[in-house]
């Protein structure tokens, strides 16, 4: 087994052997056990269609702690987008770079641009997945649980078919996770991504299920996530039907208290609306009178069954692990 010179662009990219090598090392490192620098001199450009904070922190620092270097491309900033196809950007940045990540609107453009790369190049972010979220996300997981993964039970609650829970599906289908997603009809996962994790399910022996129940969802969980309801690059006037989809998928107490697990915890990718202070929890708040949160409350967002800030520091960690094993012509090569 080998990530060597892949690419990750989706979570059925890695298979089950390949997110517990990521794992192995993403321990050592995060504990400082493996203080190497298997990735000396390599060159990562990371092109960002959309905003980001923690995936573009993560990947420029875990470059970097591994002793090489990143650059970042803001279409606003580069040619990308209006004077430069994808194509031609592929063939150039495998040219100058080792590997390249790549945060985009739509899919495709980021299997397009894969096909014209010729280095490894990373999911960080679309319209249809978010493999490196899910993959920092079930490892905080099991260092929580440090158990099996057929011992742990996830619910995702709220918009069911976006990134965030199609690769929280995908991925816990492939480890053989008990992964739950709760979303109403019309926003549950692509039943194409659903179907493929059933499949995965049965080879796993993960249970998977999708319903628009959030009670049945949440019960004996061990952890319950959520995402916001509109996403980037999704309409803003979109809110007016998710807030009336989604009004009884909202995270609180009530619905930590339903799984009747009393370590059950709570789990966001981030950035959360769980308050007033940002444009848009201010704009939601007096817009549709949400004073304490939108997709999660304040109250559970801080409180002890909180690990949303671990996730957010797992991102660097389980980022640093996997470019290592996609690039490093050491430790990738020999494993
Ligand atoms: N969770 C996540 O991907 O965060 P950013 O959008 O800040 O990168
Ligand atoms: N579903 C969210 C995830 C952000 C990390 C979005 O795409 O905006």
């Amino acid at each position: 087994m080998s990530l060597f010179g892949q690419s990750l662009l989706a979570d059925t990219d890695l298979k089950a052997a390949e997110i517990d090598a990521v794992y192995a090392l993403a321990t050592k490192l995060k504990s400082g056990a493996d203080s190497s620098r298997y990735l000396q001199g390599k060159h990562l450009a990371l092109v960002l269609e959309k905003t980001s904070t923690r995936t573009r922190i993560a990947f420029e620092v875990a470059i970097k702690r591994q002793g090489g270097f990143s650059t970042t491309l803001e279409y606003a900033t580069s040619q990308l987008g209006l004077r430069e196809s994808i194509a031609d950007t592929a063939a150039v940045l495998s040219r100058v770079y080792d590997m390249i990540a790549y945060r985009g609107t739509r899919h495709v453009d980021l299997v397009n641009l894969q096909a014209h790369a010729t280095k490894p190049v990373v999911n960080a972010l679309t319209d249809m997945w978010h493999p490196t979220q899910a993959l920092a996300d079930y490892f905080t997981m099991q260092e929580v649980k440090k158990t099996s993964w057929h011992d742990i039970a996830i619910a995702y609650v709220g918009d069911g078919r976006n990134n965030v829970a199609h690769s929280l599906l995908t991925t816990g289908a492939i480890l053989g996770a008990d992964v739950r997603i709760a979303s109403p009809e019309s926003l549950q996962p692509d039943l194409g991504i659903e179907a493929m994790s059933l499949e995965l399910a049965e080879v796993s022996g993960a249970k998977v299920l999708v319903t628009d129940d959030p009670i049945e969802a949440v019960l004996a969980a061990d952890f319950v996530y959520t995402d916001v309801w509109v996403s980037m690059g999704e309409a803003l006037d979109a809110w007016n039907e998710r807030i009336s989809l989604l009004r009884d998928f909202q995270v609180n107490q009530e619905l930590l208290t339903a799984t009747k697990n009393p370590n059950v915890r709570f789990m966001h990718c981030l950035p959360a609306i769980h308050d007033r202070n940002t444009d848009i929890g201010e704009q939601i708040a007096s817009n549709y009178g949400y004073d304490n949160g939108v997709e999660v409350t304040d109250e559970v967002f801080q409180s002890k069954a909180s690990i949303v800030f671990d996730q957010a520091e797992n991102r660097l960690h389980t980022i640093e692990a996997l470019l290592v094993l996609l690039a490093s012509d050491t430790y990738g090569k020999t494993l």
